[in-house]
Protein backbone atom coordinates (compact mmCIF):
# COMPACT_ATOMS: atom_id res chain seq x y z
CA UNK A 1 0.00 0.00 0.00
CA UNK A 2 1.18 3.37 -1.50
CA UNK A 3 -0.06 6.83 0.31
CA UNK A 4 1.33 9.74 -0.99
CA UNK A 5 0.65 13.17 1.44
CA UNK A 6 1.57 16.01 -0.75
CA UNK A 7 2.30 19.15 1.42
CA UNK A 8 4.94 18.56 4.32
CA UNK A 9 3.97 21.59 6.39
CA UNK A 10 2.65 20.82 9.76
CA UNK A 11 -0.28 18.99 8.48
CA UNK A 12 0.90 16.90 5.71
CA UNK A 13 3.83 15.86 7.79
CA UNK A 14 1.30 14.57 11.00
CA UNK A 15 -0.70 12.84 8.31
CA UNK A 16 2.38 11.07 7.33
CA UNK A 17 3.75 10.49 11.07
CA UNK A 18 -0.13 9.35 12.01
CA UNK A 19 0.02 6.93 9.52
CA UNK A 20 3.27 5.85 9.43
CA UNK A 21 2.69 5.25 13.57
CA UNK A 22 -0.31 2.88 12.68
CA UNK A 23 1.68 0.55 10.73
CA UNK A 24 -0.66 -0.47 8.04
CA UNK A 25 1.29 1.43 4.66
CA UNK A 26 4.36 -0.09 3.21
CA UNK A 27 5.56 3.41 1.71
CA UNK A 28 4.65 7.22 2.75
CA UNK A 29 6.07 9.54 -0.12
CA UNK A 30 5.88 13.34 1.43
CA UNK A 31 6.30 15.62 -1.32
CA UNK A 32 6.64 19.78 -0.98
CA UNK A 33 7.68 22.24 -3.57
CA UNK A 34 10.01 23.80 -0.73
CA UNK A 35 13.68 22.24 -1.53
CA UNK A 36 15.20 19.20 0.80
CA UNK A 37 12.02 20.37 3.16
CA UNK A 38 9.86 17.15 2.49
CA UNK A 39 13.05 14.95 2.48
CA UNK A 40 14.18 16.65 5.86
CA UNK A 41 10.71 15.86 7.17
CA UNK A 42 10.63 12.37 6.07
CA UNK A 43 14.31 12.12 7.98
CA UNK A 44 13.26 13.49 10.71
CA UNK A 45 10.27 11.23 10.76
CA UNK A 46 12.62 7.98 9.54
CA UNK A 47 14.82 8.28 13.04
CA UNK A 48 11.14 7.58 14.46
CA UNK A 49 10.88 4.34 13.37
CA UNK A 50 12.84 2.08 15.70
CA UNK A 51 11.03 4.66 17.93
CA UNK A 52 7.54 3.84 17.45
CA UNK A 53 7.93 0.44 16.15
CA UNK A 54 6.81 1.21 12.84
CA UNK A 55 8.27 -0.33 9.45
CA UNK A 56 6.57 2.34 6.80
CA UNK A 57 9.21 3.42 4.62
CA UNK A 58 8.59 7.12 4.06
CA UNK A 59 10.55 8.83 1.61
CA UNK A 60 10.74 13.00 1.12
CA UNK A 61 10.79 14.63 -2.42
CA UNK A 62 11.00 18.23 -4.05
CA UNK A 63 7.95 17.96 -6.65
CA UNK A 64 8.73 15.05 -8.39
CA UNK A 65 5.93 13.50 -9.11
CA UNK A 66 7.26 10.45 -10.65
CA UNK A 67 8.12 9.43 -7.36
CA UNK A 68 4.35 9.36 -6.68
CA UNK A 69 3.77 7.04 -8.79
CA UNK A 70 1.91 4.09 -8.43
CA UNK A 71 0.07 5.62 -5.05
CA UNK A 72 -2.81 3.71 -4.23
CA UNK A 73 -3.89 6.98 -2.36
CA UNK A 74 -3.03 10.37 -2.21
CA UNK A 75 -3.85 13.30 0.32
CA UNK A 76 -3.72 16.97 -0.40
CA UNK A 77 -2.94 19.08 2.04
CA UNK A 78 -1.07 21.65 0.01
CA UNK A 79 -1.92 26.00 -0.31
CA UNK A 80 -2.13 28.16 2.77
CA UNK A 81 -3.34 27.39 6.20
CA UNK A 82 -5.90 30.11 7.76
CA UNK A 83 -3.99 32.94 9.79
CA UNK A 84 -6.05 34.18 12.96
CA UNK A 85 -9.51 35.93 12.27
CA UNK A 86 -9.50 34.38 8.68
CA UNK A 87 -12.45 31.85 7.45
CA UNK A 88 -11.44 28.86 5.52
CA UNK A 89 -13.15 30.63 2.86
CA UNK A 90 -10.80 33.56 1.93
CA UNK A 91 -8.32 30.62 1.30
CA UNK A 92 -9.63 30.32 -1.97
CA UNK A 93 -8.13 32.33 -4.73
CA UNK A 94 -4.55 30.34 -3.98
CA UNK A 95 -5.59 27.27 -2.95
CA UNK A 96 -7.90 26.75 -6.07
CA UNK A 97 -5.19 26.75 -7.75
CA UNK A 98 -2.49 24.60 -6.24
CA UNK A 99 -4.98 22.15 -5.38
CA UNK A 100 -6.12 21.65 -9.53
CA UNK A 101 -2.32 21.67 -10.14
CA UNK A 102 -1.31 18.69 -7.75
CA UNK A 103 -4.90 16.94 -8.55
CA UNK A 104 -3.54 17.00 -12.25
CA UNK A 105 -0.05 15.66 -11.25
CA UNK A 106 -1.21 13.04 -9.16
CA UNK A 107 -3.77 11.33 -11.35
CA UNK A 108 -0.87 11.90 -14.03
CA UNK A 109 1.21 9.20 -12.31
CA UNK A 110 -1.51 7.14 -10.23
CA UNK A 111 -4.20 7.05 -12.46
CA UNK A 112 -6.09 4.58 -9.87
CA UNK A 113 -5.60 6.78 -7.13
CA UNK A 114 -7.94 7.10 -4.30
CA UNK A 115 -7.90 11.03 -3.69
CA UNK A 116 -8.38 13.04 -0.29
CA UNK A 117 -8.77 16.29 -0.40
CA UNK A 118 -7.87 18.47 3.02
CA UNK A 119 -6.80 21.87 1.89
CA UNK A 120 -9.55 24.39 2.51
CA UNK A 121 -12.08 25.59 1.79
CA UNK A 122 -12.39 22.10 2.11
CA UNK A 123 -15.32 21.18 0.56
CA UNK A 124 -15.13 23.74 -2.32
CA UNK A 125 -11.62 21.88 -3.00
CA UNK A 126 -13.38 18.64 -2.99
CA UNK A 127 -15.45 20.02 -5.33
CA UNK A 128 -12.76 21.37 -7.23
CA UNK A 129 -11.37 17.97 -8.21
CA UNK A 130 -14.57 16.55 -9.19
CA UNK A 131 -15.04 19.43 -11.90
CA UNK A 132 -11.67 19.17 -13.03
CA UNK A 133 -10.58 15.74 -12.80
CA UNK A 134 -11.82 12.56 -14.34
CA UNK A 135 -11.43 10.39 -11.23
CA UNK A 136 -15.08 8.86 -10.02
CA UNK A 137 -16.77 10.19 -7.36
CA UNK A 138 -16.35 7.72 -5.20
CA UNK A 139 -12.47 8.35 -5.76
CA UNK A 140 -12.96 11.96 -4.27
CA UNK A 141 -13.07 12.00 -0.51
CA UNK A 142 -12.78 15.47 1.28
CA UNK A 143 -11.66 15.33 4.91
CA UNK A 144 -13.54 17.61 7.46
CA UNK A 145 -16.31 15.85 8.99
CA UNK A 146 -14.12 13.17 10.41
CA UNK A 147 -11.73 16.33 12.51
CA UNK A 148 -14.83 18.32 13.66
CA UNK A 149 -16.50 14.92 14.73
CA UNK A 150 -13.24 14.10 16.60
CA UNK A 151 -13.96 18.01 18.06
CA UNK A 152 -17.94 17.07 18.97
CA UNK A 153 -16.42 14.28 20.90
CA UNK A 154 -13.62 16.28 22.79
CA UNK A 155 -16.14 18.88 23.71
CA UNK A 156 -19.12 16.16 24.56
CA UNK A 157 -16.79 14.24 26.83
CA UNK A 158 -15.87 17.71 28.74
CA UNK A 159 -19.39 18.84 28.94
CA UNK A 160 -20.44 15.10 30.55
CA UNK A 161 -17.00 15.07 32.28
CA UNK A 162 -16.96 11.37 30.88
CA UNK A 163 -13.91 9.61 29.48
CA UNK A 164 -13.98 10.35 25.22
CA UNK A 165 -14.10 6.62 24.46
CA UNK A 166 -17.28 6.74 26.42
CA UNK A 167 -18.90 9.17 23.70
CA UNK A 168 -19.82 9.19 20.38
CA UNK A 169 -20.95 11.62 18.37
CA UNK A 170 -20.92 12.84 14.36
CA UNK A 171 -20.65 16.62 12.29
CA UNK A 172 -22.12 16.60 8.74
CA UNK A 173 -22.51 19.70 6.37
CA UNK A 174 -19.69 21.77 5.84
CA UNK A 175 -16.36 22.36 7.20
CA UNK A 176 -16.81 26.07 7.98
CA UNK A 177 -17.28 27.53 11.07
CA UNK A 178 -21.37 28.60 10.39
CA UNK A 179 -21.73 25.38 8.00
CA UNK A 180 -20.99 22.45 10.53
CA UNK A 181 -23.76 20.40 12.15
CA UNK A 182 -23.66 18.67 15.12
CA UNK A 183 -25.79 16.39 15.32
CA UNK A 184 -26.36 16.81 18.80
CA UNK A 185 -30.11 14.76 19.08
CA UNK A 186 -27.83 11.35 18.19
CA UNK A 187 -24.79 11.63 20.16
CA UNK A 188 -24.63 9.47 22.89
CA UNK A 189 -22.56 8.39 26.06
CA UNK A 190 -22.78 4.64 25.91
CA UNK A 191 -25.27 4.37 23.69
CA UNK A 192 -27.44 6.87 26.05
CA UNK A 193 -28.70 9.85 24.23
CA UNK A 194 -26.61 12.88 25.67
CA UNK A 195 -29.57 15.01 26.24
CA UNK A 196 -30.35 12.72 29.29
CA UNK A 197 -27.23 14.19 31.16
CA UNK A 198 -26.95 17.38 29.53
CA UNK A 199 -29.35 20.76 29.19
CA UNK A 200 -30.36 22.13 25.92
CA UNK A 201 -28.38 25.11 26.77
CA UNK A 202 -25.20 22.99 27.68
CA UNK A 203 -25.91 21.15 24.38
CA UNK A 204 -26.28 23.93 22.25
CA UNK A 205 -22.63 25.47 23.61
CA UNK A 206 -21.32 22.10 23.09
CA UNK A 207 -22.46 22.84 19.67
CA UNK A 208 -21.14 26.20 19.03
CA UNK A 209 -17.58 25.15 20.88
CA UNK A 210 -17.04 22.43 18.15
CA UNK A 211 -18.02 24.39 14.93
CA UNK A 212 -15.18 27.17 16.05
CA UNK A 213 -12.71 24.20 16.81
CA UNK A 214 -10.35 25.02 14.21
CA UNK A 215 -10.86 28.89 14.63
CA UNK A 216 -10.16 28.37 18.51
CA UNK A 217 -7.07 26.76 17.71
CA UNK A 218 -5.77 28.85 14.89
CA UNK A 219 -6.34 32.54 17.46
CA UNK A 220 -4.21 30.31 20.10
CA UNK A 221 -1.36 28.72 17.58
CA UNK A 222 -1.15 31.48 15.25
CA UNK A 223 -1.92 29.21 12.27
CA UNK A 224 -4.27 26.52 11.61
CA UNK A 225 -4.00 23.05 13.99
CA UNK A 226 -2.19 19.74 12.37
CA UNK A 227 -2.07 17.17 15.35
CA UNK A 228 -6.09 16.65 14.99
CA UNK A 229 -6.17 17.09 11.25
CA UNK A 230 -3.65 14.60 10.90
CA UNK A 231 -4.98 11.96 12.92
CA UNK A 232 -8.65 12.57 11.20
CA UNK A 233 -6.93 11.90 7.86
CA UNK A 234 -4.82 9.16 9.34
CA UNK A 235 -8.23 6.99 9.96
CA UNK A 236 -9.93 7.57 6.76
CA UNK A 237 -6.61 6.28 5.24
CA UNK A 238 -6.44 3.45 7.03
CA UNK A 239 -10.31 2.74 6.62
CA UNK A 240 -9.41 2.35 2.82
CA UNK A 241 -6.02 0.82 2.88
CA UNK A 242 -7.03 -2.08 5.36
CA UNK A 243 -11.29 -1.74 3.46
CA UNK A 244 -12.34 -1.26 7.16
CA UNK A 245 -16.04 -0.33 6.19
CA UNK A 246 -16.13 2.20 8.56
CA UNK A 247 -18.30 5.15 8.61
CA UNK A 248 -16.83 8.64 8.70
CA UNK A 249 -18.87 12.11 7.86
CA UNK A 250 -16.68 13.03 4.62
CA UNK A 251 -17.22 15.39 1.67
CA UNK A 252 -18.40 13.66 -0.97
CA UNK A 253 -20.24 14.72 -4.38
CA UNK A 254 -23.83 14.50 -4.06
CA UNK A 255 -26.72 13.72 -6.73
CA UNK A 256 -29.99 13.85 -4.56
CA UNK A 257 -28.69 12.38 -1.18
CA UNK A 258 -30.00 14.69 1.63
CA UNK A 259 -32.21 16.51 -0.74
CA UNK A 260 -29.04 18.16 -2.25
CA UNK A 261 -27.02 18.21 -5.41
CA UNK A 262 -24.23 19.23 -7.77
CA UNK A 263 -21.02 19.95 -4.64
CA UNK A 264 -19.33 18.36 -1.77
CA UNK A 265 -20.51 18.39 1.76
CA UNK A 266 -19.98 16.41 4.60
CA UNK A 267 -22.23 13.38 4.82
CA UNK A 268 -22.10 9.90 6.52
CA UNK A 269 -20.27 7.34 4.33
CA UNK A 270 -18.86 4.04 4.34
CA UNK A 271 -14.82 3.82 3.80
CA UNK A 272 -13.40 1.04 1.83
CA UNK A 273 -10.85 -0.21 -0.54
CA UNK A 274 -13.00 1.33 -3.78
CA UNK A 275 -12.94 4.72 -1.53
CA UNK A 276 -16.29 5.85 -0.71
CA UNK A 277 -18.07 2.27 -0.74
CA UNK A 278 -21.86 4.07 -0.19
CA UNK A 279 -23.73 7.22 1.44
CA UNK A 280 -25.45 6.87 4.39
CA UNK A 281 -28.99 8.07 4.89
CA UNK A 282 -29.46 9.27 8.42
CA UNK A 283 -32.83 10.14 9.27
CA UNK A 284 -32.31 14.45 10.32
CA UNK A 285 -34.77 16.45 12.24
CA UNK A 286 -36.19 19.50 10.84
CA UNK A 287 -34.02 21.71 12.34
CA UNK A 288 -31.11 19.57 11.43
CA UNK A 289 -32.18 19.05 7.60
CA UNK A 290 -32.57 23.09 7.61
CA UNK A 291 -29.07 23.65 9.38
CA UNK A 292 -28.38 21.22 6.43
CA UNK A 293 -29.74 22.94 3.45
CA UNK A 294 -28.46 26.43 4.84
CA UNK A 295 -25.45 25.11 5.16
CA UNK A 296 -24.92 23.77 1.65
CA UNK A 297 -26.15 27.35 0.57
CA UNK A 298 -22.81 28.50 2.16
CA UNK A 299 -20.70 25.71 -0.01
CA UNK A 300 -22.28 26.62 -3.17
CA UNK A 301 -21.70 30.37 -2.37
CA UNK A 302 -18.28 29.91 -2.11
CA UNK A 303 -18.10 26.81 -5.13
CA UNK A 304 -19.22 30.15 -6.89
CA UNK A 305 -16.09 31.95 -6.99
CA UNK A 306 -14.42 28.68 -8.87
CA UNK A 307 -12.99 29.44 -11.74
CA UNK A 308 -14.44 26.13 -13.57
C1 LIG B 1 -8.99 22.67 10.79
O1 LIG B 1 -10.19 22.79 11.00
C2 LIG B 1 -7.21 22.26 9.10
O2 LIG B 1 -9.44 22.96 8.46
C3 LIG B 1 -8.60 22.38 9.37
O3 LIG B 1 -8.16 22.68 11.70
Amino acid sequence: MKVTVVGAGAVGASCAEYIAIKNFASEVVLLDIKEGYAEGKAMDLMQCASLNAFDTKITGVTNDYSKTAGSDIAVITSGIPRKPGMTREELIGINAGIVKTVSANLIEHSPNVIMVVVSNPMDTMTYLVHKTTNLPKHRIIGMGGALDSARFKYRLAEALEAPISDVDGMVIGGHSDKGMVPLTSHATRNSIRVSEFLSTERLQQVAEDTKVGGATLTGLLGTSAWYAPGAAVSGLVQAIACDQKKIFPCSTYLEGEYGLSDLCIGVPVILGRNGIEKIVDVPLSDAEKAKMKESAEGVKKTNGLLEL
